[in-house]
């Protein structure tokens, strides 16, 4: 079996969620090209629409006239999407009307608390079950205050819903995290007029209305990373990766495989409101790694993928410091272990993180995606790269929905 082909990979999650929110609070009617058709985005698009807010167009070119948020008739379903859930809960903090967000199992059991605990301090109202920690919340919109705030967690989402809120409070925010973590909101507000000051991993919110703009959405990093993977472990593989996302709070997997020794060359194309380019792999000879809790933020999705690596790589492998992990759409420390274990690697659970021995085998093996698309998705290479070279029924495979609908599909189309 050989792996070659050029491909390009669905549109970044992250970017996407980003574009239709704040398109929706701008002041005149915004464009955007390539919007990722995945559900989790198809979840915020859908609650902003419950809104009031018109959308015109398809994923390919959408046009988002904006108008003042309106008390929605019905509560909001997040599905399956933390992003959608964390990034509208700052949003409709401060926005009049009662907003009610619930999702599915597994969003309902992740923490929210993370993102109303500065809410709150910002003075807003909001119930939540089980004592404030989960989804379903209610939020009762209303004037926010600025606060000062310093984060124990370094996440995006709860950044960003701080950041959401802060632009219709009274008076500038200042948020610190531990480590810097993606800034796709930093720069699209930015972009789109707010101010914004930034010194290392703080930063003052400055209230505004954003500026209509026009969004050409990149390529998804995390989505990419299955390929690039797929190319540096299997022994006969050449892969070219059109137009992806590179902004470097994003990358640092690429960094990790650099380290490890993996053939890869970058060509960086431009940068438009985010850096993107394309990414040629090669088959390559690995070696272990070890992975701390200061890059875990940069390279958070790509982590179970990391061990899937170290199965193929000479020595150990080890992730530490990326609890996080565990608050996923499974808890992606015990779904990697089990699964890969399963295939026969030697890999060990730890509290944050695991610990991989590169024997450099893997066999076929009954799998479950434990309902999460990034799962389901490092579990099909695994498959490929085992003796036997194919993909078994991964149950719960359909996950990948959220975030790559035409994953197997790609997938096939490079095996040769
Ligand atoms: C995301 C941030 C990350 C990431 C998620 C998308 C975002 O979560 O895991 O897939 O769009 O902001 P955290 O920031 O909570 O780690």
């Amino acid at each position: 079996m050989k792996i070659r082909g050029i491909i390009t990979v669905p549109p970044d999650k992250s970017i996407s969620h980003r574009a239709i929110i704040f398109s929706s609070i701008a002041d005149k009617s915004s464009h955007i090209y390539n919007l990722l058709e995945g559900d989790d985005v198809i979840r915020t698009l859908n609650i902003m629409k419950s809104c009031g807010i018109r959308f015109e167009g398809d994923f390919k070119h959408l046009q988002v006239h904006p108008t003042t948020i309106k008390e929605p008739l019905q509560p909001l379903y997040c599905g399956n999407s933390g992003t959608s859930a964390r990034l509208l809960t700052g949003l409709f903090s401060s926005q009049k009307g009662l907003f009610v967000l619930y999702g599915d199992e597994s969003l309902s059991r992740r923490p929210m608390r993370r993102v109303t605990e500065p809410l709150l301090q910002m003075g807003a109202n909001i119930l939540g079950r089980n004592k404030g920690k989960n989804l379903p919340i209610a939020i009762m919109g209303k004037k926010l205050k600025g606060i000062e705030y310093s984060s124990h967690i370094a996440s995006a989402q709860v950044k960003s819903a701080v950041i959401l809120a802060s632009l219709f409070a009274n008076s500038p925010t200042i948020y610190t995290e531990p480590f810097k973590s993606r800034d796709h909101t930093e720069r699209m507000l930015t972009y789109m007029g707010i101010k914004i000051k930034i010194k290392g991993n703080t930063i003052k919110v400055f209230p505004g209305k954003p500026s209509a703009t026009e969004f050409f959405i990149p390529g998804d990093f995390s989505s990419a990373a299955f390929f690039i993977t797929f190319g540096v472990i299997h022994p006969d593989a050449e892969l070219t990766i059109k137009d992806i996302g590179l902004n470097p709070t994003r990358t640092q997997f690429l960094h990790t495989l650099q380290k490890m020794g993996a053939n890869i060359e970058l060509i960086p194309k431009g940068s438009d409101i985010e850096p993107y380019g394309d990414i040629k792999v090669y088959s390559s000879q690995l070696k272990g790694v070890e992975i701390t809790s200061s890059e875990v933020p940069r390279m958070i999705d790509e982590l179970p993928l990391i061990a899937l690596l170290g199965v193929f790589a000479n020595g150990i492998t080890a992730v530490r410091g990326a609890k996080e992990l565990r608050y996923k759409e499974s808890d992606r420390i015990s779904s990697t272990v089990s699964e890969l274990k399963k295939m026969g690697a030697e890999i060990q659970e730890l509290p944050d993180g695991f610990v991989v021995k590169g024997t450099g085998r893997l066999h076929l093996s009954e799998l479950n995606s434990h309902k999460d698309h990034r799962i389901a998705m490092m579990l099909a290479i695994a498959s490929l790269c085992t003796e036997e070279g194919k993909i078994p029924t991964i149950q719960g495979e359909e996950w990948v929905k959220i975030s790559y609908p035409n994953f197997f599909e790609t997938l096939k189309g490079v095996v040769k």
